[in-house]
C-alpha cells in the first residue's frame, strides 16, 4: 500500500487520511485511515477497508445495507432478490459503488447508479457508531472525485426533507436543491366507489408502457420515474390500460400496500378526465387495501390528480439535488 491521497480535516476532532492500493489491479480496493486529534485524550485510530460492490455477492450488500441504515427515517427492509431488482433498474454501476469495512463489519456504504454523464447517488449510510465523525463526508468525498475522474458531469441525489443531517452533509459537500419530490396516499377506509371502469383494465406489457412514457411523458423526470428505470420492471411488476388511453405500472399487486410507479394518459387524450378515471379504478381493483405512490412525483406534475381524488399527500417531501462538475 502506498499512500496516494490524503484528505484532512472531515471531522471536527477527527481527520480521515485515504490510502489507495498501487499496482495493477483495475479496481484497487481503498482503505480509510482515521486518526484522532484534537484535544481529546481518547486518541483513537482505526482502518477502514473498502470493497466495489463488483467484489461482494448480493447477501454481502443487502447485510451492509441494513446494518449502515439502522435507525433511518424509512425502515430499510431489505432483502438480497429485492436489492437485485431494484438496483438493476436503477442502473447501479457495482464498479463505483462501494462497502466500507471495520475488522470485516460494514461501517459505510456508497452506492452509485449511471447513466450517461450523470451519476446518481442511489444510497449512501454510515454505520451507527460511526456516524457524527466525519466518515460520511469522507466517503462522499471519494465518490465525487471518483465521479469527476471518469468524466461524469452532474451527481443527482435524493434526500428526505425531514433527514436534516443527511441534508447538512450533501449541502456542505456543495449538492442544491433542484425540486421538491412529494408522494400521496389514500387510506383504505376511504369511501370508494365501484368504480365502473375497473372491469375494463386490462393487463399490458410493462416494457411498452415504459416506452410510452418515453415518448410522450415529461421529458426531465426524477431517476426512479425514467421510462429506463420502468422498462426494467418485471412481474410482478404489473402494467393495466383502459382502453390504451391511461396506463397505470403498479409495484406489486399482491402486496398489502398498492404502490403505484407510474400513470400516464396519451398525450392527445389529456385534460379528459383519464387520468382520474384510471385513479378510481385503481381504487375500485385494491379495494380494501391503502394505496400510495412513493415520494418520487415533483410536486408541480398534476398535484391536483390525486388530491381531488380525496388522497393525501405524504408527510415526508423529498429533495432532489445535484452537484455539476
Ligand atoms: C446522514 C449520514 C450519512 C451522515 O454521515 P456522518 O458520517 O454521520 O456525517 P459526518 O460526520 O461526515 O458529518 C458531515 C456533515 O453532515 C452533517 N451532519 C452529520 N450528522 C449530523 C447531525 N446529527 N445533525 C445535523 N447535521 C449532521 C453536518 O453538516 C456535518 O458537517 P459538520 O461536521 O461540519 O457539522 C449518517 O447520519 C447516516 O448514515 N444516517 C442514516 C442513513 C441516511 O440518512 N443516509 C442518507 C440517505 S439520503
Amino acid at each position: 500500500m502506498s499512500p496516494l491521497n490524503r484528505y484532512e480535516g472531515a471531522g471536527v476532532s477527527e481527520s480521515w487520511t485515504l490510502l489507495q492500493s498501487t499496482g495493477c489491479d483495475p479496481v484497487p480496493n481503498r482503505v480509510l485511515v482515521a486518526a484522532m486529534h484534537g484535544p481529546s485524550s481518547h486518541a483513537a485510530s482505526w482502518r477502514l477497508t473498502s470493497r466495489v460492490v463488483a467484489e461482494c455477492t448480493s447477501e454481502e450488500v443487502t447485510a451492509a445495507i441494513v446494518h449502515c441504515f439502522q435507525g433511518y427515517l424509512v425502515p430499510m427492509r431489505l432483502t438480497s432478490d429485492k436489492y437485485e431488482t431494484r438496483f438493476r433498474a436503477e442502473n447501479l454501476d457495482p464498479f463505483a459503488s462501494r462497502v466500507y469495512y471495520d475488522n470485516g463489519a460494514p461501517a459505510a456504504i456508497v452506492m452509485i447508479a449511471r447513466r450517461g454523464w450523470t451519476s446518481r447517488l442511489a444510497a449512501m449510510a454510515i454505520a451507527p457508531d460511526f456516524r457524527g465523525r466525519g466518515l460520511g463526508k469522507e466517503v462522499m468525498r471519494v465518490a465525487l472525485e471518483e465521479a469527476v475522474k471518469r468524466k461524469d458531469r452532474s451527481m443527482i441525489l435524493e434526500v428526505i426533507e425531514q433527514n436534516q443531517a443527511a441534508v447538512s452533509l450533501y449541502t456542505k459537500l456543495g449538492f442544491q436543491p433542484i425540486r421538491r419530490l412529494v408522494g400521496y396516499e389514500l387510506n383504505p377506509d376511504a369511501a370508494r366507489e365501484r368504480d365502473a371502469d375497473y372491469a375494463r383494465l386490462r393487463e399490458f406489457d410493462p416494457l411498452i408502457v415504459a416506452r410510452l412514457i418515453a415518448k410522450e411523458g415529461e421529458p426531465d423526470l426524477p431517476w426512479m420515474l425514467m421510462p429506463e428505470t420502468l422498462a426494467a420492471s418485471t412481474p410482478p411488476v404489473q402494467a393495466l390500460h383502459l382502453d390504451e388511453l391511461a396506463y397505470a405500472i403498479v409495484a406489486d399487486p399482491s402486496a398489502e400496500r398498492i404502490v403505484i410507479r407510474a400513470l400516464l394518459v396519451r398525450k392527445e387524450h389529456r385534460k379528459h378526465g383519464w387520468g382520474s378515471r384510471m385513479v378510481r379504478a385503481l381504487e375500485a381493483v385494491f379495494a380494501g387495501r391503502p394505496l400510495a405512490v412513493s415520494v418520487l412525483v415533483p410536486e408541480n406534475l398534476a398535484p391536483g390528480l390525486f388530491l381531488k381524488a380525496g388522497w393525501q399527500e405524504q408527510t415526508l417531501k423529498q429533495f432532489e439535488m445535484k452537484i455539476e462538475f
